[in-house]
């Protein structure tokens, strides 16, 4: 991407004072979603950066992730997995806890989900990375499920938080954008 290039996707993204919590400034990516210019140029974005990468899944996190990786997967002609938050997912599920600023979260996916094709190459992406317990917790749940992550990739990586330290040992990490 040109510097012009991601100018217009930061540009996209609004940014929203005290929410959820006062002193949390919100990357509101629907603003993103509704501008068909900013998406389209993300979404061509990835499906060239992925495109030779011989993938077999793309992988979204409830509930952003989604978005993206439904999106990405259509385009790569690949299937796409959902990471779930727990109690969602109706089948057999493996489940990893990460912790958050206050207390514990768990994310599920189906045991099944990479149609047990040992070492199944996947991207798993996502719309952010803050901490990065979320990310970390599911490259857990890929491996465990017998597949392998073979890159993380996330539009916003809010860098002041580290998250990506929590991940690079698992999964080598992508991000589009960078908040610093
Ligand atoms: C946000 C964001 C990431 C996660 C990052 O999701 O979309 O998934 O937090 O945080 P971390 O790096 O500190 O773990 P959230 O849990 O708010 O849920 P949502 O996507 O369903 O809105
Ligand atoms: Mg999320």
């Amino acid at each position: 991407l040109t510097p012009e290039e991601k100018k217009l996707l930061l540009d996209s993204i609004r940014d929203i004072p005290d929410f959820p919590k006062p002193g949390i400034l919100f990357k509101d990516i629907t603003t993103l979603l509704n501008d068909a210019k900013a998406f389209n140029l993300l979404m061509d974005h990835l499906t060239e950066r992925y495109s030779d990468a011989n993938l077999d899944f793309v992988a979204g996190i409830e509930s952003r992730g989604f978005i993206f990786g439904a999106a990405l997967a259509a385009k790569l002609g690949i299937g796409f997995v959902p990471i779930r938050k727990k109690g969602k997912l109706p089948s057999t599920t493996i489940a990893e806890k990460y912790s958050l600023e206050y207390g514990v979260d768990e994310v599920e996916i189906h045991i099944d989900a990479f149609l047990n094709k040992e070492g199944a190459r996947v991207l798993l992406i996502d719309d952010l990375i803050a901490t990065g317990g979320t990310a970390e917790a599911a490259v857990k749940l890929i491996n465990d499920a017998k597949a392998e992550c073979v890159e993380t990739c996330f539009l916003i990586n809010l860098t002041f938080l580290g998250g990506v330290e929590k991940v690079k040992n698992l999964s080598p990490v992508y991000s589009v954008l960078e908040v610093i």
